[in-house]
């Protein structure tokens, strides 16, 4: 499920590239404008809380696992290193991964929990970059793709995914398709977050500023108060040169 959660979070994160209306509209959708015809962020704040209960849980069950004392890690590590089979390898980038990914992966989730209004074209590159986000998300996303390719990967193997007759053929297969989607995903994600800084930079100066999509450029409605308006003489009232 997380492993799902995120390849969808990163094609839905990633319309950053396609410009910044499209991203506009995955915000406004996620918090169901399109749906209630209102914003209502604490739709954000429930599906990160929801997430945010499935990551730990998910991580409580597998630190059952991790070395417990100095002895036992040390006989994980020289298991390792005699054993020398690639996928024992990878447990122990599992383990690094997920230690992580307690940090960097809750700073994210609990910022998604508390803000969720603030997130858009301009919201988000800010945060990005006047709120020195992009070293976070830098780190999170190498954590994020590594732990998520290679654990699909290892349920792949241990139900028996099928994708060729031929047992050795098939695992290379896994392996290829492994390192296929860490690489996709990887790309995908370094090109939106450099694409993110960059308006992030263009935008320093205005920090804070709310993202108006181009079809409500023009109407927006100032709404002086009516006194305000009728306190304001004619231009033909005025007497000359006060114009
Ligand atoms: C419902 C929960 C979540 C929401 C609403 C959410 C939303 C977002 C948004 C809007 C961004 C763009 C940057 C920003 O506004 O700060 C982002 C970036 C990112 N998120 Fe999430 N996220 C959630 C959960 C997660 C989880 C669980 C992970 C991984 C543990 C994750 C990993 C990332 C990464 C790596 C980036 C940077 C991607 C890039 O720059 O291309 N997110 N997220």
């Amino acid at each position: 499920m997380l492993v799902l959660f995120i390849w969808g979070h990163m094609l839905l994160e990633s319309s950053i590239l396609i410009s910044k209306d499209a991203m506009y509209r995955v915000a406004r959708f996620m918090d169901g404008y399109y749906v209630f015809g209102a914003d209502y962020p604490f739709l954000i704040t429930c599906a990160a809380g929801m997430i945010l209960t499935i990551f730990i849980v998910h991580a409580a069950l597998a630190m059952r696992k991790f070395p417990e004392s100095y002895r036992s890690y040390r006989a994980f590590r020289d298991h390792m290193a005699t054993f020398r089979h690639n996928d024992t390898s990878l447990w122990w980038l599992q383990v690094w991964t997920g230690f992580s990914l307690f940090f960097l992966g809750s700073v994210h989730m609990i910022a998604m929990m508390t803000r969720p209004g603030d997130i858009g074209p301009y919201e988000s590159a800010d945060r990005i970059v006047s709120e020195w986000m992009w070293p976070v998300y830098a780190l999170l996303l190498i954590a994020v793709h590594l732990h998520a390719g290679v654990g699909i990967y290892r349920l792949a193997v241990k139900w028996g995914l099928e994708v060729g007759p031929d047992p050795a053929a098939n695992l290379h297969r896994l392996k290829l398709a492994r390192w296929i989607i860490i690489g996709f995903f990887l790309l995908l994600g370094f090109t939106s977050l450099g694409v993110y800084i960059a308006i992030g930079i263009e935008h320093r100066d205005h920090k804070g500023e709310h993202y108006v999509p181009s079809w409500e450029h023009g109407t927006i409605q100032i709404n002086e108060p009516k006194q305000a308006a009728a306190a304001v003489p004619k231009t033909s009232q005025l007497a000359g040169g006060e114009s």
